[in-house]
């Protein structure tokens, strides 16, 4: 029996190896190459000739194609990697000749269904694995998109990713002369030797095999990779798609892959030409001819009745532009069922694009002036190239006549004013709180520092955070605030934001800086851990103003009073002390006294501790600054267009008073908050104070005297 047991065992144990000890490929095409040769999922597809096609051109499709079985890349004794090579062909034909979306990979994974995102993941990975070791997944990225977020070098680059998008080392193909997104055959060898721990990618046009590899990557996979691991390649495409092919691939482990013939392999299809047989005109009677031409004069003329006349430079701007009919389309023609809200800047609907159906919103912006409009749209088609994950993604943009239509993700749960000010139905606890304040910090400090130029945001309060649909913290309407400075007159110059967020220096100096931003941040730390606004009309006189009244609670060493009491008293007690006091910190009125955002992140992150001794954030007695000197430097600028009411619809006076065209109350309520567009010149004018008083301090709207604004000191 003992006997037999052995037998079996060894049996057992002989069986095992055996199975698994595939340890090369050669495919020369995927003609009849079935499930068992090759495992496909997401849009993957063999097509008719055997050419495996990753994706096709649509919108944010992901395609995977792995060998079967995993492959043992490891000694089981000594857990050394060994030494592999593949060579393979593939083509990436965009649907613009220009413009790629996204690109492939060469992916070595523990697994043939990878749980990622498309775009610029590329299938091999989403938000939250980035960069986890415990991915274990290796990749050789072709990418045709260059994206910031990844440090991605420019649009058509090879690069080798370890756990990470974030390419450890990245070559640029433009440098051996080749295009990517060329919508040729490109071959491509990857080779990774053992024993001096390195591995080489080498491109060419063609089968011979240059000397010199485009990209050498000192690395010793042994801890990277498991035991066994699947290799194959994943595909993706983000807003813009290109079509990405597999002509042929073989691969080899301790040994030189069996070269491809570029000849044997499959042939890309040919792109569709329409061909209109000539047979037609000599068998359709001129009755059918007279119809027809009748028939398409008839859709010409609804054509250019309907048509937005696009501009040259429009074109120029490239890739983000929709077409207004398919805006129209998504957003059901614009109805009032489908309004997510009014902003200061115009009306946001929610919409599905009609071809990828992603759920969008779309902000109608309106614009009258042209002047303006061309910069201001380049400002915007370069500020969508900005990729954060705190961000609201910019997707793409439509001009019709004047309207700006501006494409942004749908952010599932709405802004953060909604869960925070006035009853709100669903209260956040203070972990999703700190989350979210963390996640603004961290797109701040990406548009102060992450960018090739600084980016100012102008506009940061809670209705510009949005929450996606896990909550995240997610800041909109970046760069906006830029289309109301592009004056027509260059000697103006416009503030813009909202009371109460508002640096003091702001309206003075008329310039935004980093640290307008941050002054804005502070206002926002403090309403979310107040639960309520900046400035509360509804609030007595002496919590009117919220810093002034977390700083006397702070005097008094009874901060945690002005907590909101809607938090049920659970919370963080150290990120609430830091939250409160990075506030009071962030909301100096002197910019140098406030922390830049870097160091916010560093206070949040809890790396370095909040100092003790803050500093009233409003000034001392002897040096009275805040919101009289505030007021009063309002005053001095020059108000006379403005103030004189009945000129509010002259052609001069560029359309960004928009939000001032309406009465000066029409501000006030609402959110109960105040977004004001300010024009300073240098000319003088008396009228101007009292029209800021109108503005600013309406007795009966505030319920305090208007000299209850001041900051007491
Ligand atoms: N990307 C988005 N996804 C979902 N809802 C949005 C989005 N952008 C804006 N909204 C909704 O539209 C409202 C108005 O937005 P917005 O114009 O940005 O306001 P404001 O100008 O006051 O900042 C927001 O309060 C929000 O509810
Ligand atoms: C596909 O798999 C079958 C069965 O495993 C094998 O016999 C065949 O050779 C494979 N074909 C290719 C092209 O590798
Ligand atoms: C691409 O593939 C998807 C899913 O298979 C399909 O819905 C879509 O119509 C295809 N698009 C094109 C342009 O062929
Ligand atoms: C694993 O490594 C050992 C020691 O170097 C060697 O003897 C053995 O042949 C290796 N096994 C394989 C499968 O290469
Ligand atoms: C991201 O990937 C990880 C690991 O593959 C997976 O567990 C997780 O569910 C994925 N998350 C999302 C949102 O897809
Ligand atoms: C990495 O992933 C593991 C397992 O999925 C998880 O427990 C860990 O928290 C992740 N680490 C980071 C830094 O996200
Ligand atoms: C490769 O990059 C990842 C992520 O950036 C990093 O964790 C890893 O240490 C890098 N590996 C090497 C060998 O540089
Ligand atoms: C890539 O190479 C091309 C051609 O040599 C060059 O024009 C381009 O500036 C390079 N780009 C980068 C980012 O190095
Ligand atoms: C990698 O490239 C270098 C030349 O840059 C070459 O010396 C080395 O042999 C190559 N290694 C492999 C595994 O191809």
């Amino acid at each position: 029996m003992a006997t037999l047991l052995k037998i079996l065992s060894f049996l057992v144990f002989l069986l095992i190896p055996v199975s698994s000890q595939v340890d090369q490929v050669f495919y020369a095409g995927f003609k009849d190459v079935g499930a068992s040769n090759l495992t496909l999922n997401g849009v993957a597809e063999i097509e008719k000739n055997g050419i495996l096609r990753l994706t096709n051109e649509t919108s944010r499709l992901m395609g995977h194609a792995f060998y079967p079985s995993p492959f043992q890349l490891k000694n089981s004794t000594t857990r050394k990697v060994f030494s592999f090579s593949s060579s393979f062909a593939f083509a990436i034909v965009p649907e613009y000749p220009k413009l790629g979306g996204h690109g492939l990979a060469f992916t070595i994974a523990t697994s043939t269904d990878l749980k990622a995102l498309p775009s610029q993941y590329l299938g091999l990975l989403n938000s939250t694995d980035n960069g986890n070791f415990s991915n274990h997944i290796f990749a050789v990225e072709f990418d045709t998109v260059q994206d910031f977020e990844f440090g991605d070098i420019n649009d058509n680059h090879v690069g080798i990713d370890i756990n990470s998008m974030q390419s450890n080392k990245s070559a640029n193909v433009s440098s051996v002369g080749l295009n990517l997104k060329g919508g040729k055959p490109i071959l491509a060898w990857v080779d990774y030797d053992s024993v001096f721990n390195l591995v080489n990618v080498t491109l060419s046009a063609t089968a011979s095999k240059p000397n010199k590899p485009i990209l050498s990557f000192n690395v010793d996979l042994s801890p990277i990779f498991q035991d066994t691991m699947y290799v194959g390649f994943s595909a993706s495409t983000g807003l813009l798609a290109s079509s990405h092919y597999i002509l042929g691939w073989s691969f080899k482990i301790n040994g030189q892959a069996r070269p491809l013939d570029p000849s044997s392999l499959p042939q890309l299809p040919q792109p569709k030409k329409k061909h209109t047989s000539l047979i037609t005109g000599v068998s359709v009677s001129v009755v059918v001819i007279v119809l027809l031409a009748i028939a398409i004069g008839f859709y010409f003329h609804r054509k250019i009745k309907n048509a937005d006349v696009i501009e040259a430079w429009e074109l120029e701007i490239g890739p983000h532009r929709y077409s207004y009919q398919e805006l129209k389309k998504a957003t059901k023609g614009f109805k009032d069922k489908e309004l997510l809200g009014q902003g200061g800047f115009g009306r946001v609907y929610k919409g599905t694009l009609p071809n990828s159906k992603i759920q969008v919103a779309v902000k109608r912006v309106s614009h009258e002036s042209k002047q303006g409009l061309r910069e201001f749209v380049s400002e915007i088609a370069s500020i969508g190239r900005l990729r954060h994950r705190n961000l609201v993604q910019l997707l793409g943009w439509c001009r019709r006549r004047g309207d700006l239509l501006l494409v942004y993700d749908f952010m599932a749960n709405g802004s953060l004013d909604k869960y925070l000010f006035d009853q709100p139905k669903i209260v956040l606890n203070w972990e999703q709180r700190f989350k979210i304040i963390k996640g603004v910090a961290s797109a701040l400090l990406y548009l102060h520092e992450g960018y090739e130029q600084v980016v100012i945001h102008r506009d940061v309060k809670a209705s510009n955070v949005l929450l996606d649909f896990e909550l995240n913290g997610r800041l909109g309407d970046f760069g906006l605030a830029r289309l109301y400075e592009h004056g027509a007159n260059p000697s103006t110059t416009r503030v813009v934001g909202t009371l109460g967020y508002l640096a003091p220096e702001l309206p003075r100096t008329g310039k935004a800086t980093t640290s307008s931003d941050v002054f804005a941040y502070g206002a926002l730390l403090l309403e979310v851990a107040c639960g309520r606004r900046p400035i509360e009309p509804k609030a007595l006189p002496e919590e009117l103003v919220l810093v002034d009244w977390v700083w006397e609670k702070y005097k008094e060493g009874r901060i945690l009073h002005v907590l909101d009491p809607k938090l049920n008293g659970h919370f963080d007690q150290k990120e609430v002390l830091v939250v409160l006091k990075l506030g009071l910190l962030c909301s100096n009125d002197v910019p140098a006294a406030r922390p830049s955002m870097r160091q916010v992140v560093r206070y949040l992150d809890g790396e370095v501790e909040v100092p003790e001794d803050l500093k009233k954030p409003g000034g001392d007695m002897s040096h009275p600054e805040g919101f009289d000197e505030f007021l009063h430097s309002l005053a001095s600028s020059s108000f006379d267009k403005m103030s004189s009411g009945s000129n509010f619809g002259n052609r001069d006076m560029d359309t960004s008073f928009a939000s001032f065209a309406n009465s000066p109350h029409s501000l006030l309520h609402g959110r109960g908050e105040t977004r004001y567009t300010l024009l300073q010149t240098q000319q003088r004018s008396g009228s101007a104070h009292d029209f800021l008083r109108k503005v600013f301090s309406p007795p009966e709207m505030w319920g305090v005297p208007a000299n209850g604004l001041r900051r007491s000191s």
